[in-house]
């Protein structure tokens, strides 16, 4: 097949990108992202800022635009994400215990319901973990106030809102087998035992020469997988340039198709010029869309 998102199907997968509303009106972003993506997530404007700047007041704009262009054009949906220490309005970190269980529930349910039947998997929890060797938790103000506890609560609370939605625990510097990794897979092997429900776990996997493509990068993948849990890489930049970027981009793509359960792919943008990663080119598309090597390379490991 001749783009990613049809080698993707090809293969059972999709081969999605993160879009932002603010381009679609560029023409040569949309005609990029409709020729060559199966699935989009929303970069920003799913976040709780953007939907829920004010308390009970939601703002679905951006984000419907983004859906609407998808559902238009056949692609699949990732919702991203509800329940953040980052991007969070400074109303939420300023309640108290009881109101921010009841808050965090509420914005759970309500943009899980506005979107019932729309979005294929959602972060219904990101980044929840410390990096370093620790294996805690991340401070929060969901952690510091709620416990533990607040993950799995998000997680029973997502499952009532839109029951046929795949519910994802979404992290970075989880991609290889280390402490943080560890600590998740604890979580996830914790949530099968007791039925809490966790159909996902997303593996942002932003990498670059600190932190390159870990050599475990598919056994860690297909641990998670034995647990019973669909894997899915969700934010994939790879900082470089032509040779050795294409080579990481295909191992990466090699690695998800060597497990079943790895069902798509997602890069962090369309084009190196709109990456949040403002100094590096870590994505397929050049400031042109024109395909990079990593493109080649992708495009032949799918
Ligand atoms: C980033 C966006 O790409 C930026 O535009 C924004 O300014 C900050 O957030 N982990 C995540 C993503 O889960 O939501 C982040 O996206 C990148 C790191």
């Amino acid at each position: 097949a001749g783009t990613l998102g049809s080698a993707a199907t090809a293969k059972g997968r999709y081969f999605g990108a993160a879009v932002s509303a603010q381009y679609l009106g560029e023409s040569g972003y949309v005609s990029t992202l409709n020729r060559e993506f199966s699935s989009v997530t929303p970069e920003n404007e799913m976040k709780w800022d953007a939907v829920e700047a004010n308390r009970n007041t939601f703002t679905f704009g951006s984000a419907d635009r983004i859906v609407s262009h998808a559902q238009s054009r056949g692609m699949s949906v990732r919702g991203h994400t509800l329940v953040w220490h980052s991007q969070l309005p400074g109303w939420v970190a300023g309640l108290g215990a009881a109101d921010l269980r009841s808050a965090m529930n509420h914005h759970i349910t309500t943009v899980m319901r506005h979107y019932k039947g729309k979005v294929l998997a959602w972060d219904v929890v990101n980044e929840a973990f410390q990096d370093g060797g620790s294996g805690a938790r991340r401070s929060s103000p969901f952690q510091d106030k709620l416990g533990n506890g607040f993950i799995e609560e998000a997680f029973r609370t997502a499952r009532a809102a839109d029951p046929a939605a795949k519910l994802c625990y979404n992290d970075y510097n989880t991609d290889g087998v280390n402490p943080k990794s560890n600590a998740v897979y604890a979580m996830v092997k914790d949530f099968k035992a007791r039925g809490v429900p966790i159909d996902c776990v997303g593996f942002q996997s932003h990498f670059n020469s600190a932190s390159p493509v870990p050599s475990d990068y598919r056994a860690n993948l297909q641990r998670f997988a034995d647990l019973g849990v669909d894997v899915q890489i969700t934010e994939l930049d790879i900082e470089g340039s032509g040779g050795a970027q294409a080579t990481a981009y295909g191992n990466v793509v090699n690695a998800c198709l060597a497990v079943s359960r790895c069902t798509g792919i997602t890069v962090w943008g369309v084009t190196d010029k709109y990456s949040w990663r403002s100094s590096g080119t870590p994505l397929l598309f050049d400031g042109n869309y024109t395909k990079k090597p990593a493109y080649d390379a992708v495009l032949a490991a799918l």
